[in-house]
């Protein structure tokens, strides 16, 4: 074991986009674990479009980082010393340890996860919150029907991915909506949807009715903006809009709204905004179904890889601006 601690703290608050001038990277001691803790080893740290709003100061519905602190985020790890029976040395957790190397961390706070069952990082992504987030938005909110047409923007991400596989799964046909060819190829050849909109090709609303002929049962929206407003004038009557997240908005320093609310009355819309942690107590089930179908085949997923913790804060900067495909994702050794 290396003798250091490694961690990435937030330095300075953003205005705008983030630079990576607003964190620090600082050497540590490796932390003791205290009684019912366990002392984790992590190997892979999730990179998430949230960490942008914990950089701002002010109201929100999770806590801001505080200037000096480490970063918040999710990793995978191994137990390296455990003073609680629950967990020993070898097993494979997740949980919220932060940008570092090492994190001590009370065991019943993490959860043990089964290398073999999937790969590990797979529980950072297909398998972890944002398949988490995937299936709660659709089947929870959007409640597909068999024949019903689902787009979902962000779709060669991490959750919008998901999303549109298990639009397939439940019978519906899938459109993403996606930037540039490279993306919208990956996810019609890879993640098997019926059909993807570039919305950088310059007639986001034609390709999408073409693309959406019967018009949009469900809209699952992650980036705002435009593409939102584009697509609310394709919405069928009745159409559901879990809204997961405005990505084009986060670094905005006066985000704008919806200009076009008057074609969700008229067609009696219903708009539901969620954070995936009201799931928390419910995500057994889903978590089990979501391993079975990555087992099963019927569910593929992608990561994009930077390497070393130093990497990490270029790595989210190049997440906000749409430079992953699938789930991004830092290896730590
Ligand atoms: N509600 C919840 O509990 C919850 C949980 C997890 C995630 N989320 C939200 O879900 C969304 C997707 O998250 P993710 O983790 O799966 O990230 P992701 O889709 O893997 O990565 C973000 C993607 O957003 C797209 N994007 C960035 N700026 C954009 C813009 N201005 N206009 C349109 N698209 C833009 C980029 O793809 P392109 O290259 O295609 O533009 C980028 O690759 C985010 O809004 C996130 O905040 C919400």
């Amino acid at each position: 074991m290396s003798n250091k601690n490694v961690q990435v703290t937030l330095a300075s608050r953003p205005t705008g986009w983030v630079q990576e001038s607003n964190f620090k990277i600082v050497e540590t001691e490796i932390p003791k674990p205290g009684a019912s803790q366990v002392l984790v080893k992590n190997l892979y740290l999730s990179l998430d479009p949230y960490m942008r709003g914990r950089m701002n100061a002010g109201p929100s519905y999770a806590a801001s980082v505080e200037i000096g602190q480490v970063m918040v985020g999710r990793t995978v790890g191994e137990v390296v010393e455990s003073n609680d029976p629950a967990l020993k040395p070898g097993d494979s957790v997740a949980g919220y340890l932060g940008w570092q190397l090492y994190a001590s961390a009370n065991a019943k706070e993490l959860q043990k996860v089964d290398p073999k069952l999937v790969p590990l990082t797979a529980y950072l992504g297909a398998v972890g919150m944002p398949g988490l987030t995937a299936w709660w938005g659709l089947l929870d909110i959007g409640a597909p029907k068999a024949g019903e047409t689902v787009v979902v923007s962000a779709a060669a991400g991490a959750v919008g991915s998901i999303v549109g596989q298990i639009a397939k799964i439940k019978g519906c046909r899938a459109v993403g909506i996606a930037g540039g060819k490279a993306k919208c190829d990956l996810v019609v050849d890879q993640f098997g949807f019926d059909a993807c909109v570039d919305y950088k090709g310059g007639n986001l609303a034609r390709d999408l009715r073409a693309a959406a002929p019967k018009g949009i049962d469900i809209y699952f929206e992650n980036v705002g903006g435009e593409v939102l407003e584009t697509v609310v004038m394709q919405l069928n009557p009745f159409a559901r809009i879990p809204l997961c997240g405005l990505i084009s908005q986060y670094n905005e320093p006066h985000p704008h709204g919806l200009d076009r609310l008057v074609m969700l009355l008229g067609n009696r819309v219903k708009l539901q905004g969620f954070i995936i942690s009201d799931y928390a107590a419910r995500n057994a089930q889903p978590t089990a179904e979501l391993a079975q179908w990555v087992r099963d085949g019927k569910i593929r997923y992608r990561e994009t890889i930077a390497n070393g913790i130093e990497s990490a804060p270029r790595a989210l900067i190049g997440l906000l601006k749409g430079e992953n495909i699938g789930k991004q994702l830092v290896k730590l050794f």
